[in-house]
């Protein structure tokens, strides 16, 4: 007998619209934009003197090698490429590199790392809150939202002063229960370039295993801070002091292969045992979603990181990033005194103290493009756009 149909059958006409995503939706503003003079400081990818995202040199000779040398596409599997994650852990992990309680597999980028870290979290702990900080990558709240996870937010940037609210992050994340999750950026807080100082770092560790959190550090940009070793002072620190902790790390931008999607998400239990269980519903988890992550960054950076000359190779090319951000920050520091904060942060981000009004008459009257926040990529432009983005960015401060 055929049951009777109690709501009318949906068809995908009936599909509500969805906000789409602004940076996305910036990006294509930006592209209709005619104007031959634009500047996209919008988008979240480095960009050379000469205003390219170059494929670093040592990537195109990877990519030779795997051309000449590889012999099959035969399925790797949920992990991926094993190696790959085994030459990432003394770049990522240091001193904890040999710490068998971690165990760590390839992933579609930082994004599929965030998203397996946080259905991981809410296998075991549904009712988990995710500590967030306020501003944050605006990416990170939906990613939660899809594994139904609770959101509270902490405050994290003044962008008036330019500093740290960290007196009211930790009083935040004090009020967190066991079992709940802090999420912290590893170095180059995206949206702000405002990262913790050592100090408080070691501050945050203390709260959170004294109030026996879940650790979540989203790790996407090593090696444009500090220093590749530097900008992982933080995820060791929570290494030395949690035997729980979640570590979601991106090779995107550090190898500049973006759209290669290049990742890993590293796991620690209190034991070897309880990782390899807790990694069984990791590999659970992405045979659902991606059953495999694409191979061909991940292959690459292999290459490069197996072979001591091509790593090397990596590094200067490496460090040439990271100067580039480091000395852009310092010349729009330089340009007026309001500007001044942008020198002492980090990454490829910061926050500019505009209206969204004023963010909105940057692109109509400068064909300058960032996002609304304020937030603009110290290096989204190149050496010859720089003057007049800043004569406009002071202009608007005056107004
Ligand atoms: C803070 C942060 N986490 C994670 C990611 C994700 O990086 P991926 O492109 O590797 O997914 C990004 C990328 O913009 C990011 O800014």
């Amino acid at each position: 007998m055929l049951t009777e149909t109690k709501t009318k059958a949906r068809g995908l006409a009936d599909l509500p619209p969805i906000q789409s995503d602004s940076l996305l939706e910036l990006i294509a503003l930006c592209n209709a934009d005619p104007r031959p003079d634009k500047i996209d400081v919008g988008v979240g990818v480095f960009r050379d003197a000469t205003g390219n995202t170059p494929i670093l040199k040592v990537m195109k000779e990877a990519e030779r090698r795997l051309l000449d040398t590889q012999v099959t596409k035969a399925y790797l599997g949920s992990a991926g490429d094993k190696r790959f994650a085994e030459l990432l852990r003394p770049i990522l992990l240091g001193p904890h590199a040999e710490d068998d309680r971690i165990v760590g597999l390839q992933t579609p980028g930082g994004c599929g790392a965030l998203r397996l870290g946080f259905e991981l979290i809410a296998a075991v702990n549904p009712e988990a809150r995710v500590f967030v900080g306020t501003p944050t990558w605006p990416n990170h709240p939906p990613i939660i939202r899809a594994v139904r996870l609770g959101i509270e937010e902490y405050p994290y940037y003044e962008r008036g002063q330019a500093t740290i609210r960290f007196e009211d992050m930790i009083a935040a994340l004090e009020g967190g229960e066991p079992g709940d999750v802090a999420l912290l950026h590893g170095c180059c807080h995206n949206p702000t370039g405002a990262d913790l100082s050592e100090d408080q770092w070691r501050e945050v560790v203390r709260v959170v295993s004294e109030r026996g959190l879940l650790p979540l550090i989203d790790i996407a940009y090593q090696g444009f801070g500090r220093g590749l070793e530097e900008d992982a002072f933080g995820v060791r620190l929570m290494l030395d002091a949690c035997d729980e902790v979640i570590i979601a790390q991106s090779c995107d931008k550090n190898f500049s292969c973006y759209r290669d999607r290049v990742g890993s998400l590293f796991v620690k239990t209190g034991s070897h045992e309880d990782t390899a269980k807790a990694m069984g519903h990791v590999f659970h988890r992405a045979r659902e979603m991606w059953s495999m992550p694409p191979d061909h960054g991940a292959a690459c950076a292999h290459i490069i990181l197996e072979d001591p000359e091509l790593r090397a190779r990596w590094l200067v090319e490496l460090d040439a990033m990271r100067d580039r951000i480091n000395s852009v920050r310092q010349r729009i520091a330089a340009a007026d005194p309001r500007l001044a904060f942008i020198g002492k942060q980090f990454g490829m981000f910061s926050m500019l103290p505009l209206s969204k009004e004023q963010v909105l008459k940057l692109r109509s009257d400068h064909a300058i493009y960032m996002a609304d926040s304020g937030r603009f990529n110290v290096v989204g432009m190149g050496d010859d756009q720089l003057d007049r983005f800043t004569a406009a960015v002071v202009g608007a401060l005056d107004a």
